[in-house]
């Protein structure tokens, strides 16, 4: 990480307090009242996205490949596209961050004009099943595959994984499920204490998890591993935990 530009933290910190009153049930989306507070939203409620972030940097500094295109997959407000641009540092990559929800879109292009790096970003407001891949060489998935219907992701990996050069990585972070319903109650019960120690309340954990539980459907860490493999991935890396929150490193060899 260079010492004169550190991956920037938003500017704005609009408090999350969208599901802090009774409201109807409906599903989770990335609209313009989420994107408003979305910063506070995830760091209050992901465990180690904090950590994850930056260290999405110093793993782009080490596979970013000059000349090669690094893509940021369901990049909301560009948090995960910041680090990764600062991590390819004066390496001239193309940077594309891509995101379907417009209302991210638009704030995010005000972000990465704040930021002080100079390497151009193209922004796409479009599905990522849809988005073109080639001459990858970091490719990130920081918390959205979990929104792509269970049934695409394995097309989508393998289009990544095909993108890739060899050399290069797909970062993927993920909420997970677990094979053992006891690990399962346990993990839950610990988010749920983590966004409790945010200030989150029981309603507002409650309709939250009512509205989100239909559209991110959570898979195993097993099922994460086998898919990458036979997406084309030639190894998977676990780099990091917190309860029921991963991220992983698919690697294609040299
Ligand atoms: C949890 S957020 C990602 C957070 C972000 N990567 C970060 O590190 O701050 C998930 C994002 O994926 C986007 N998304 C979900 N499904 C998508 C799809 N099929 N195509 C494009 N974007 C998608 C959502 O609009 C949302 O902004």
């Amino acid at each position: 990480m260079s010492k004169e530009s550190p991956t920037p933290t938003p500017p704005e910190q609009a408090t999350d307090r969208l599901f802090a009153t009774e409201r109807k049930p409906e599903d989770f989306r990335f609209d313009a009242s989420v994107a408003r507070v979305f910063p506070d939203m995830i760091r209050r409620s992901v465990p180690g996205y904090t950590t994850i972030i930056p260290m999405i940097e110093v793993i782009t500094e080490q596979y970013a490949q000059p000349g090669s295109n690094c893509y940021d997959l369901g990049c909301s407000l560009g948090a995960s596209t910041l680090a990764m641009r600062h991590g390819i540092g004066d390496k001239d990559c193309q940077l594309f961050g891509v995101d379907n929800s417009a209302a991210m879109i638009e704030r995010c292009e005000h972000y990465i004009a704040l930021d002080d790096s100079s390497l151009p970003v193209t922004l796409r407001c479009e599905d990522i099943l849809d988005t073109e891949l080639s001459d990858a060489s970091v490719t990130t998935l920081n918390f959205t595959l979990q929104f792509v219907p269970p049934e695409q992701r394995a097309e989508l990996l393998a289009r990544i994984a095909s993108a890739t050069r060899p050399g290069g990585v797909l970062i993927l972070s993920e909420k997970i499920r677990f094979e053992s319903e006891q690990e399962q109650e346990v993990q839950t019960r610990l988010h749920h204490e983590f966004k409790r120690a945010n200030g989150y309340s029981d309603l507002e954990i409650s309709q939250k998890r009512s509205a989100i539980e239909q559209v991110l459907i959570p898979e195993t860490l097993a099922a994460h591993r086998e898919r990458l493999l036979s997406a084309g991935f030639d190894q998977v890396l676990l780099w990091y935990q917190c309860f029921n929150f991963v991220s992983m490193l698919a690697i294609k060899a040299d």
